[in-house]
């Protein structure tokens, strides 16, 4: 697997500020469980969101057993319409300081036309819809306590269309926007967003999708290592991109493009606004 060489986190100010509650959309395996795995190991208490219970409680009672952390779980299908408004109540008990959207992925390959509408659709409304109502709904939360930080689990298929995977793209690319909006309104807030334009990673799900496709795993990143780097980079980019498919010799030159446009737009924003109020 290609390994990431990662920056120094310091677990003690993350805790501070994105304890004592983290919520994980899609925890059961994959990044997601990584994502689990990296927050328990610093003390930080979990809500694991997915389609299967046993799965979650497997996961959970290790890394209780392993960390002392507290967990809970919460069955369900983030396709569904009011799914992320729902995760956003099932835990107004809890003193959430960060949300994980992660679950998002799409198969191998698929063609838009050959595909009943219903599928795209439910694709949509887990990446776009659900990732927008959880964000609006725990973003408000972070908001209201001071601090806070959401983490958006994109691909490297976002950065531009991509045949065969035509709403995963479309859907990818809603989020890196979405994400990178969010974070210049947040400027100065103390609430914190990333997204993360993942690389191939091995995980079950592209294992299941790839299955006798002759794919060669040795290309694709360890998934702990870019959740490791989501996580040291939360505050301080708005983008992880990461070194991958067709734009990997030009990865830093479109990060750092992106980030002038951003920063650009929102110096134009705040100028707009503020004559608007005037
Ligand atoms: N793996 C890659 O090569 C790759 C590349 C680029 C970007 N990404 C992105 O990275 C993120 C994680 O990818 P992944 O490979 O780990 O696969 P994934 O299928 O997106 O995530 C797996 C996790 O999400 C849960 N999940 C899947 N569908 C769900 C649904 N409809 N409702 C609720 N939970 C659901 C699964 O648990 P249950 O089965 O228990 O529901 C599991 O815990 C995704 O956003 C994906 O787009 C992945």
């Amino acid at each position: 697997m290609r390994k990431i060489d990662l920056p120094e986190l310091d677990r003690a100010a993350f805790t501070e500020k994105y304890g004592p509650w983290a919520v994980i959309a899609g925890a059961s395996d994959g990044t997601g469980a990584c994502y689990a795995q990296q927050l328990a190991a610093m003390g930080i208490n979990l809500v694991l969101v997915s389609r299967r219970q046993a799965a979650l409680d497997a996961l959970g009672e290790q890394l209780a057993s392993e960390h002392g952390i507290e967990f809970r779980t919460l069955v369900a299908d983030l396709t569904e319409p009011g799914a992320g408004g729902r995760l956003v109540e099932a835990t107004a008990n809890l003193d959430v300081g960060l949300y994980i959207s992660n679950a998002g992925a799409d198969g191998a390959g698929n063609s838009f036309f050959a595909s009943p509408v219903d599928r795209s659709l439910r694709l949509l409304t887990m990446n776009a819809a659900n990732v927008l109502e959880a964000s609006h709904g725990f973003g408000n939360r972070f908001l209201a306590r001071g601090k806070g930080g959401i983490v958006v689990m994109s691909s490297g298929a976002g950065l531009g269309g991509q045949p065969w995977l035509v709403m995963y793209s479309a859907t990818k690319a809603f989020e890196l926007n979405f994400v990178e909006s969010l974070w210049a309104e947040l400027d100065g807030q103390n609430v914190d967003v990333i997204g993360v334009a993942a690389p191939i990673m091995d995980t079950p799900t592209l294992r299941k999708a790839t299955e006798g496709l002759g794919m060669d795993y040795s290309m694709a990143y360890d998934p702990a290592d870019v959740c490791a780097l989501a996580l040291a980079s939360l505050g301080k980019e708005p983008l992880v991109l990461v070194p991958d498919g067709p734009d990997e010799a030009k990865i830093p030159q479109i990060q750092a493009e992106r980030k002038t446009r951003l920063l650009a737009l929102a110096e134009w924003g705040k100028a707009y606004t503020a004559a608007a109020d005037a």
